[in-house]
């Protein structure tokens, strides 16, 4: 029904298309107005309208502001600048539908949705477009086109944004396989990340995470990395690689997730304290400390980004205890780096703390 609505529309536009420039199949070729000789004649003079992007991909870290290159221009040069419209849009990884981010004319723009007030044209040099997007948000993610419409010509490129980020896994305190897709989108923002993206955990097991759960993905498909091989984790015939059941369906099917978090502004600590905390008591000595406790993703973040590393079991926020090591060595766990878990204690038992503070 989809597919067949968004043929119709194509098929119109086709024919609309070739109504409108019925005197020349070269689509590239605009009617150009304004150039006319003054008797209100209209001639194609042949002009290409090109755009551009330096960069089809970006990378960035969550908080800061991102630029993605865009520019056009016309083949032969004009000599007098024309209005054209420009129109930047946005497809989520999720692969949900495009949506406008910003349009402009000349100087006067206009933003959209989350994108409100957060992001504007570059405007460094004639016919620079880039879209700036300040302090960035893990959502922000995704497919960006830069569109240049000048009469009927309409030409555009694509720039993708990803954060930097540590992917990993998530299962939450009732057990292994809990959670239905919506329940592991709500458990990986409880952490302060997002689910994972197939792109995102294909990079992390290139970084060595083998995690022998399958977890949500963000397309809704449930996989999981193996950099190890071995019974029962798809057995030792396979070869390294992440193993994916598919797409399972998002409210019948449970498993664990597979969560992303960006670097982040701020610090993670564990708290120095001379006496240890049960859970509550932890919540409170961050408080107490002018912090919060920090959440799972925090302490990836820090663990991965700032190169916490730590030999102390510590609370976080979801009730589990965990803690980061960089540098493994004896009587911290494996001797492979990694943040360590204790799962989900009873709230009576005393551990240290891990406290986070944005600024
Ligand atoms: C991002 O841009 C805004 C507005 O242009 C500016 O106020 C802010 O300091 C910038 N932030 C960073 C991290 O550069
Ligand atoms: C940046 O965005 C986050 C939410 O994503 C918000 O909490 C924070 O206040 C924003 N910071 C600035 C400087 O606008
Ligand atoms: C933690 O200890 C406090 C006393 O310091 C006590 O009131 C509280 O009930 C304890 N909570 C848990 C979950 O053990």
């Amino acid at each position: 029904m989809e597919k067949s609505r968004t043929l119709l529309a194509l098929i119109l536009q086709v024919l609309y298309y070739c109504k409108a420039v019925s005197t020349s199949y070269n689509t590239f070729f605009y009617q150009d107005i304004f150039k006319g000789n003054g008797n209100g004649e209209l001639h194609f003079n042949g002009i290409k309208l090109r755009v551009e992007t330096t960069l089809p991909s970006v990378f960035t870290l969550r908080g800061s502001n991102v630029t993605l290159p865009c520019r056009f221009w016309y083949e032969p040069p004009l000599n007098s600048p024309r209005s054209v419209r420009v129109k930047w849009s946005w497809s989520p990884i999720t692969g949900d539908r495009e949506v406008d981010v910003l349009v402009a004319i000349g100087h006067h723009q206009r933003s959209f949705g989350d994108f409100k007030n957060r992001v504007y044209l570059q405007h460094d040099l004639p016919g620079d477009t880039a879209l700036v997007i300040t302090n960035v948000s893990m959502s922000d993610t995704g497919q960006y086109r830069c569109e240049i419409i000048d009469g009927l010509e309409d030409e555009s490129v694509t720039v993708d944004l990803e954060l930097r980020g540590v992917v990993f896994p998530y299962q939450p305190q009732n057990g292994r396989y809990h959670l239905t897709f919506p329940e592991a989108r709500q458990v990986c923002e409880e952490q302060d990340a997002m689910v994972a993206t197939s792109d995102q955990l294909y990079m992390a097991w290139q970084e060595g995470l083998d995690w022998c759960n399958a977890g949500w993905l963000a397309d809704g498909t449930v996989q999981y990395p193996i950099n190890l091989p071995r019974y029962p984790c798809g057995g030792l015939g396979l070869a390294p690689g992440v193993r994916s059941y598919g797409p399972r369906h998002k409210h019948l099917h449970r498993y664990d997730v597979f969560c992303f978090s960006s670097s982040l502004r701020g610090r993670v600590y564990y708290l120095e304290h001379a006496q240890k905390f049960n859970f509550t008591e932890a919540i409170q000595a961050c408080i107490e400390d002018d912090t919060q406790i920090a959440k799972v993703g925090h302490l990836f973040a820090a663990w991965k980004f700032l190169g916490l590393d730590r030999c102390d079991a510590g609370w976080l926020a979801d009730g589990s205890v965990r803690y980061p090591i960089t540098t493994p060595r004896l009587n911290c766990g494996p001797h492979k780096r990694g943040v360590r878990s204790f799962g989900f204690p009873s709230p009576y038992y005393k551990y240290g703390v891990y406290c986070y503070s944005s600024r």
